[in-house]
């Protein structure tokens, strides 16, 4: 752990089912209002309530149609389909609080750097310095065919052309703009001295950008970076890069094995370990009282579509899981998808999962944990984790939307707040502030990026 204090993300998607499929059916949720610029208004002003860092918005490109081979079920069940582009809620969302930050994925395999540095530029200045960019490199096939790609790239190809995109965007954010290239000389008629904007002149393997970047520094220049990587080369990549790490890890042990892994590969990096913040998912059920809670947990879990769960997951590892029986024991594969889904199931010495079952309980946010209880036993579980475990923070996954996120800040914030596990105050205006302590608006100077 290298804070002195709990760090949250709201764990979200501009669209109606993210990872918990079916509960859009549940009275009440309001999932479906995903497209009202006022529920991702309440939202952040919620969230910014609770002291939460920022919004993580997940995004991907493509279709969830591995499942039977067909993209049927996703669409009918609303598989992270109809989904929105998010980075167009986030300054409707920026307009309504002071503090609070937004992770926007994109992909590194489906834009093209230049074009997008612009947007994240863009977004950096309309929010005041308070987004993030959540690097991926996709794992949809279906995503490849409709961006002009024959097939998707293969795995560790996808993290070189990552690695070349992200020395174009770092080039463009930081280098070619100096700090006092723009001076507003109505005077002299001079609004941008020449001598201080350089080209960047990158020629590479999957880019050539001549440069200068066409948008002046924004607050942060470089976007807070997440990132999610758990193959040995999205570990190398996360090291070189992330600042904020996404921990997908079947167990505390993996956790802290992971942990340790990324800071030793970051120092590789020239990086002080502690420049790299880690995030595990989280579900969080809390009522008044344990009876409640419990109530609640049970009745969300009746809600849980699984056939759309086994669409979502088939998706994520790239394999039908409609061809196996379902209390068939699952074994481990190799997937050029997201291994650490694979892992979570199949690589946890305490367990074997039939499919059946691992579909139920990835019913209720996939991978993570689901922490049920009064506001004290979730605190609890937040302060085992972050004191015992190391990790900085959380990604607070939602069940029911906007319950999930109202019933934490409601309950479950006081406590940690009470604890002194949560800030009061924010510690700055920036989302690199409030991540790394006043005054660290831009990238810290051990980053790669800082070092050409
Ligand atoms: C918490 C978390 C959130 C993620 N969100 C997204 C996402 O929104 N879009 C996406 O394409 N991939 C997402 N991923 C997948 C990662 O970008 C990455 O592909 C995955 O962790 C596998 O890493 P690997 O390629 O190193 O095996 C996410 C992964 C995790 C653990």
């Amino acid at each position: 752990m290298s804070s002195d204090h709990l760090h949250l993300n709201l764990f979200t998607m501009d669209s109606v089912e993210h990872v918990t499929v079916g509960s859009w059916r549940y009275p009440g949720d309001q999932s479906a209002r995903y497209t009202d610029r006022e529920y991702w208004t309440e939202v952040a002003r919620t969230a910014e309530r609770g002291g939460f860092d920022g919004i993580f918005f997940a995004d991907v490109r493509g279709i969830y149609d591995v499942y039977g081979d067909s993209r049927e079920t996703a669409i009918e069940k609303a598989v992270q389909t109809p989904s929105n582009d998010p980075a167009y809620v986030v300054p409707a969302m920026a307009e309504v609080t002071d503090h609070l930050g937004f992770a926007v994925t994109k992909s590194t395999s489906y834009n093209h750097p230049y074009q997008l540095a612009r947007e994240l530029s863009t977004l950096d200045h309309t929010t005041d310095g308070r987004v993030a960019f959540n690097i991926v490199t996709s794992y949809l096939e279906s995503a490849a065919a409709n961006l002009g790609l024959d097939e998707r790239m293969e795995h560790d190809e996808r993290y070189d052309r990552a690695d070349e995109f992200m020395d174009v965007s770092y080039a463009l954010w930081e280098d070619s703009w100096e700090d006092d290239a723009v001076v507003r000389d109505a005077e002299s008629g001079t609004f941008t001295d020449p001598e201080k904007v350089h080209a960047i002149d990158h020629e590479g393997e999957y880019f050539d950008v001549p440069g200068p970047h066409g948008c002046e520094p924004s607050p942060q220049r470089t976007p807070v970076l997440y990132q999610a990587g758990s193959s040995d080369r999205g570990r190398e990549f996360a090291a070189k890069n992330a600042e904020a790490v996404f921990v997908s890890q079947p167990t505390e042990e993996a956790v802290v094995d992971y942990v340790e892994d990324l800071r030793e590969r970051a120092a590789g990096y020239g990086r002080d370990p502690d420049h790299l913040k880690f995030f595990p998912g989280i579900v969080p059920i809390v009522g008044e009282t344990e009876e409640l809670a419990e109530a609640k947990h049970e009745s969300y879990k009746e809600h849980i579509d699984t056939e759309g769960v086994l669409a979502l997951i088939s998706g994520f590892v790239d394999m039908d899981l409609s061809e196996l029986d379902p209390d068939q024991k699952l074994e481990h594969i190799e997937t050029e998808a997201i291994q650490g889904v694979v892992n979570a199931f199949t690589s946890n010495d305490d367990r074997e999962w039939t499919v059946r079952e691992m579909a139920e309980f990835a019913g209720l946010g996939t991978t993570s944990p689901v922490v049920v209880g009064t506001p004290e036993q979730v605190a609890d579980e937040f302060e085992y984790w972050f004191r015992e475990v190391g990790v900085d923070g959380f990604n607070v996954k939602e069940v029911v939307r906007p319950d999930t996120l109202q019933d934490f800040v409601d309950l479950v914030v006081p406590e940690l707040r009470e604890r002194g596990l949560l800030r009061e105050e924010y510690a700055g205006n920036t989302l690199r502030e409030n991540l790394f302590g006043a005054g660290q608006t831009e990238l810290h100077d051990d980053h790669p990026a800082r070092q050409s």
